[in-house]
């Protein structure tokens, strides 16, 4: 089989992106709304440009290049993923997507392609919450699931609310609900991802078509307790917040086992205030991410986590816990996972059906529009860190399917 899809320029684009990271030489760092953000936002609407795309930015910062239809009243295809990154993370995770996007558009353009209905490649910001906690931030906003109010109230970890942050950016949040899209306004969404888990290498396959996300939360817990000398105070006297914290996160991997069924959980983050040495702390945030793939077990674990928490409660310590995001396992589109199983046939990829195990923007595009999410292999499984890796030649073949589908999808024919 011979593609359609150019690995040199797919490569290109995601060596280039890759150079706007706060870390270099320790993976790829990039935080919505930051210095090295902007770069990349802009970067992106260069090669939409170049690959003929009319270009916007949105009232929340999505990059939107457009691929006009002949009949341009139609509800446009979406296709992309997000720009931003985890700390130290990888360069596909979220790029991939938006390349695959930008690819579609060049192939059109060098095919002389013209759809009956609009493409729109989408490069959205903070899917990983790594900024502003959360997560699918800027497809929430894009879909309208929040409204512009959670902008005041979502705080980076140096107190930035994302209000502000938007405003340094150029972006008036007041104007953030005009980037919501309407019911019905969107025709469907493809999303095009890594795997971030090692089945399809395993397996020697192409490609992954993914019929459900799991079912996730987020939340957050606050310990209180007396900050206070460490050399003068009993053990007996103290209220120590991280012995607190502690005590409860010890419990948590237990919760995740006793629910199972795919069940897991993680403690990635946590702030020990105020961080003096001989200062017993007063105050311990953590996150907890939790997952499973029915609905029910996520709400089960949930549930026991909350108890674990309220129990720990006493001592001299206050314990709270906030939810701050949930998203129920999402089932695609069967239509549209006809509709790739059919494409990936015509261009004899080798594929299976896959549940993702890590949360995507399509999981919430999924509630506007019929959505389509595939994965390509990542190399060892490793994703979220540096190694991260996804051989062109792979991508491309990915990409070809994104095309392929869209093409027949958008009833695109010779110009
Ligand atoms: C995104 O990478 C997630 O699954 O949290
Ligand atoms: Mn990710
Ligand atoms: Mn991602």
């Amino acid at each position: 089989m011979t593609g359609y899809a150019d690995p040199r320029r797919i490569e290109a684009m995601i060596e280039g992106l890759d150079r706007f990271t706060a870390t270099p030489g320790r993976g790829t760092t990039r935080l919505t709304y930051s210095a090295e953000y902007r770069a990349a936002a802009d970067f992106v609407a260069g090669w939409m440009r170049d690959a003929g795309l009319t270009v916007r930015q949105d009232a929340v910062g999505t990059i939107i290049g457009r691929i006009e239809g002949r009949n341009p009243d139609l509800a446009p295809i979406l296709v992309g993923s997000h720009l931003d990154s985890v700390p130290n993370g990888g360069r596909f995770d979220g790029p991939a997507g938006v390349v695959a996007g930008i690819e579609t558009a060049f192939l059109f353009r060098d095919l002389g392609l013209v759809p009956d209905r609009p493409v729109e490649v989408v490069a959205m910001i903070e899917e990983e919450g790594t900024r502003f906690g959360g997560g699918l931030f800027g497809s929430r906003l894009l879909t309208g699931a929040i409204g512009p109010e959670a902008l005041e109230d979502l705080r980076d970890g140096q107190g930035v609310s994302a209000a502000e942050a938007m405003r340094a950016y150029g972006l008036d949040p007041a104007r953030a609900g005009e980037a919501a899209r309407a019911p019905g306004s969107v025709h469907a969404f493809l999303e095009l991802h890594i795997e971030q888990g090692p089945v399809l290498e395993a397996e020697g396959r192409d490609i992954a078509i993914v019929e459900t996300i799991v079912g996730l939360a987020q939340l957050r817990v606050t310990v209180r307790g007396q900050a206070a000398h460490a050399g003068t105070t009993p053990m007996d006297q103290r209220r120590d917040a991280l012995v607190g914290a502690v005590g409860i996160l010890a419990q948590l991997p237990d919760l995740a086992r006793q629910v199972g069924r795919g069940a897991v959980l993680t403690v990635g983050r946590m702030e020990v205030l105020p961080g003096g040495a001989n200062v017993i702390p007063d105050l311990v945030t953590f996150t907890i991410d939790l997952r499973a793939p029915a609905e029910a077990d996520v709400l089960r674990l949930i549930e026991m986590v909350e108890g674990t928490v309220a129990h720990a409660q006493g001592n001299g310590l206050s314990c709270t816990i906030e939810r701050q995001l949930y998203a129920p396992p999402t089932p695609l589109s069967d239509q549209i996972q006809t509709a790739l199983l059919a494409q990936a046939e015509g261009l004899g990829l080798s594929h299976r059906v896959m549940v993702s195990g890590a949360g995507h923007d399509a999981m919430i595009l999924a509630g506007l529009a019929p959505t389509g999410l595939i994965f390509v292999p990542s190399r060892g499984g490793v994703s979220h860190a540096p190694e991260e890796w996804t051989d062109y030649a792979q991508l491309a073949r990915g990409t070809d399917l994104i095309f392929a589908t869209i093409r027949q999808m958008s009833g695109a024919v010779p110009g």
